[in-house]
């Protein structure tokens, strides 16, 4: 190749990296396009992080401020939301470009990199949707979870707590409900509240698991007194009407408060 002198883009590369593979016909400047991109995500982001509220009940509203009411605000979130669409196009094209051209191959390790930019640009991207909480976003909330579930399902929940806050509140056919009594709120009815009581249970006695106190409260409810309830007013007769499933059930709930 006749020697030229390097133009400018050219010097943004090291010295060691050959001019021909920095020609724009070779590298399409998609990874400087990608750290432009990243940038201009950056700083939108930013602007936006000054209106934007993270909770549940504001978030959404917080969007629709920022795209209709403060001052060039669409223009922001636009250019946060196209770059971020942008950004995952040409990271993806660049993985595949560097892998075609082979240019993973000088150093191995920029191929692990890559590989963990792509996926942390599509996660980012991903939680950038959900964070505008409308309806399509927890649609793919949904979705993603689902995925996540699918992976891993020792971490799917456990089916026995609905089972159980089924039986909490509206107790079975032969069984009166606990909420006649017990609240999870922290206010108290005939029966303390069960408002923490995974953490409670685990107190009351000593080296008792949470588990097994809620168990022989539930069955024989005068074994304990809790501090400031007298015995006697629970009804007693849990052990005998609830399946031990049933039971099962409550305790898995119990645990989750
Ligand atoms: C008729 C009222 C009543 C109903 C119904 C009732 N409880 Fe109770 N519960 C009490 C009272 C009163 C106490 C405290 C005195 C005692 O332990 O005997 C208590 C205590 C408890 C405790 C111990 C709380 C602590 O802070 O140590 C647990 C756990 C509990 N109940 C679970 C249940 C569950 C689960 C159900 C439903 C299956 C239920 N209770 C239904 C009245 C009730």
């Amino acid at each position: 190749m006749a020697r030229r002198r390097p133009n400018f883009y050219e010097h943004l590369r090291m010295p060691s990296t050959p001019t021909y593979s920095a020609r724009f016909t070779y590298t399409f400047y998609l990874g400087a396009i990608s750290i432009a991109l990243f940038f201009i995500l950056g700083l939108t982001g930013i602007l936006e992080m000054f209106l934007y509220v993270p909770t549940p009940e504001q978030a959404n509203n917080s969007v629709k401020l920022i795209a209709f009411a403060a001052p060039y605000g669409w223009l922001i979130r636009n250019m946060h939301y196209w770059a971020g669409q942008a950004m995952v196009v040409t990271v993806t094209l660049h993985m595949i470009r560097v892998l075609l051209s082979g240019g993973y191959k000088k150093r191995r390790s920029n191929w692990l990199i890559g590989m963990s930019l792509l996926l942390m640009t599509l996660m980012i991207d991903f939680t950038g949707f959900v964070l505008r909480w409308d309806d399509r976003a927890s649609w793919a909330l949904l979705v993603g979870t689902n995925l996540i579930r699918e992976i891993s399902p020792e971490r799917t929940p456990d089916p026995r707590i609905a089972q159980g806050e089924d039986i909490f509140y509206n107790g079975t056919d032969v069984a009166p409900a606990c909420a006649l009594c017990h609240t999870l709120d922290g206010t108290t009815l005939v029966g303390p509240t069960l408002q923490g009581i995974r953490e409670t249970a685990s107190k009351r006695v000593r080296r008792q698991s949470a588990r097994d106190y809620i168990r022989t409260s539930i069955i024989s409810p005068n074994s304990y007194k809790p501090p400031g309830f007298e015995n006697g007013s629970m009804y007693p007769d849990y052990g005998r009407v609830l399946t031990d499933e049933q039971i099962d059930a409550l305790i898995a709930f119990l645990m989750t408060q």
